[in-house]
């Protein structure tokens, strides 16, 4: 669509296709789509460092078997320059699981904000998203701080947490026919004196994780490289993330994993510039893999890195071993790292036990992220 606002003339457009590298002549699109990122970033936290610049955003925008992304941006006058776009909106679609269900994110600059340009936005990756028969929409929002309970928050419907009721992202996704369905803590560790690799703390926590395992557990770390005969343990773990993570009522059934797709994954991350430090613990007995937690690092030496996946099966619970390979991970991160001064995470703040090891590890809430679900009655919005 093309309209006019008092300023500028706009219209959505499906971005060109995916350039190779961040110098490629189609890659305009996607670099004002990034500075449009960086900027929100900065607005919400007052730091980038959740920001994925171009390099690290391409390779992770390319189809792969397991899921797709579209992108549309809103761009002014001819486009063709990172400057004239001043909006942008991506639906990613996984293919093996979940096929009823895409995500979308829309961002606008802020100068040209109210005018409509979020709500084309949407609109393009709705049809998209209805076209691929896609009935249930996820979307994320972030927010620092998060508010005290009372008139200008907006309670999660599980667990605890609250978004502000007034924050432009959460107008805009209510006005859209979504609703709040669950809350996330996002919290970071600064590493130093106090806390991670050699500190009194660290150090404390892990033997008490190791003596409370006991005999019947080891632990492995893994730079990158899975081992082929881990991957299948591997992929087992990951399969069971997508179920035992607390979902609220996020319409989201299990995503089977296998060895490939943890290949396919691997490569995937090494082409976006992250390493992963993984560690996981063996059963001994049995000489499976039970419990892993993964720790994403960007391959230049920025001073953060991202806490992902963290999981124990069910039937290996309560014995320390979220506590254990946590902490095994954060010293070799620091034996490797040293320069890593935060790590960044998120958990369900109705998580007990991951937030009780993060709190214990020295995780600070920092914000919250909101989850957004939009179902076909949902569908229904002011547009449509
Ligand atoms: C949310 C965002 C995409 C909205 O973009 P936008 O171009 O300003 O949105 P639109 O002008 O199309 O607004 C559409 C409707 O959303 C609602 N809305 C949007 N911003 C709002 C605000 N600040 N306060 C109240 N309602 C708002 C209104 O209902 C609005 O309709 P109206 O202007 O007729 O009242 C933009 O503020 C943004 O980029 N925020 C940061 C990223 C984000 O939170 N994205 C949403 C998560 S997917």
């Amino acid at each position: 669509m093309t309209t006019t606002d008092p300023a500028t003339t706009w219209r959505v457009q499906p971005a060109p296709p995916l350039p190779a590298t961040p110098d490629d002549a189609g890659a305009w699109a996607y670099a004002g789509m990034c500075e449009i990122e960086r900027l929100d970033e900065l607005d919400t936290w007052g730091w980038s460092d959740l920001w994925a610049p171009l390099h690290v955003r391409l390779p992770l925008l390319r189809p792969t078997p397991y899921s797709r992304t579209h992108v549309w941006v809103a761009v002014r006058g001819d486009g063709g320059d990172a400057g004239d776009v001043v909006g942008y909106a991506t639906l990613s679609e996984p293919l093996t699981a979940n096929q009823h269900t895409a995500h979308v994110a829309v961002g606008v600059a802020a100068s040209h904000r109210r005018h409509g340009v979020g709500d084309a936005l949407l609109r393009a990756a709705t049809e998209q998203a209805a076209a691929d028969g896609r009935g249930t929409l996820h979307a994320y929002t972030s927010h620092s701080p998060e508010p005290e309970p009372g008139a200008g928050a907006l309670e999660s419907p599980v667990g605890s947490g609250r978004v502000p009721a007034e924050d432009a992202g959460v107008r805009f996704a209510q006005a859209h026919g979504f609703r709040l369905e669950q809350v996330e803590r996002y919290s970071v560790l600064e590493l130093g004196d106090e806390h991670g690799a050699g500190t009194p703390e660290l150090t404390e926590h892990l033997a008490a994780a190791r003596a409370r395992a006991g005999e019947e557990y080891r632990t492995h770390t893994w730079l990158d490289e899975v081992p082929e005969d881990r991957l299948d343990d591997v992929a087992r773990l990951y399969t069971r993330m997508s179920t035992d993570a607390p979902m609220g009522a996020l319409d989201v059934q299990e995503d089977p994993w296998d060895a490939d797709r943890v290949r396919a994954m691997r490569q995937r991350v090494a082409d976006a510039g992250l390493h992963h430090l993984v560690t996981a613990a063996e059963h001994a007995p049995t000489g499976r893999l039970v419990a892993f937690s993964v720790l994403e690092v960007p391959l230049p030496d920025v001073p953060f890195a991202f806490q992902q996946d963290t999981l124990v099966l069910r039937e290996h619970r309560g014995r320390s071993l979220g506590m254990l390979v946590k902490a095994v991970n954060l010293e070799r991160l620091g034996a490797w790292r040293p320069g890593v001064r935060r790590v960044h995470t998120w958990n369900a703040q109705e998580n007990d036990h991951m937030l009780a090891i993060n709190v214990a590890l020295g995780f600070r809430q920092a914000g919250v992220a909101a989850a957004w679900q939009r179902t076909g009655e949902g569908a229904t919005t002011r547009h449509a």
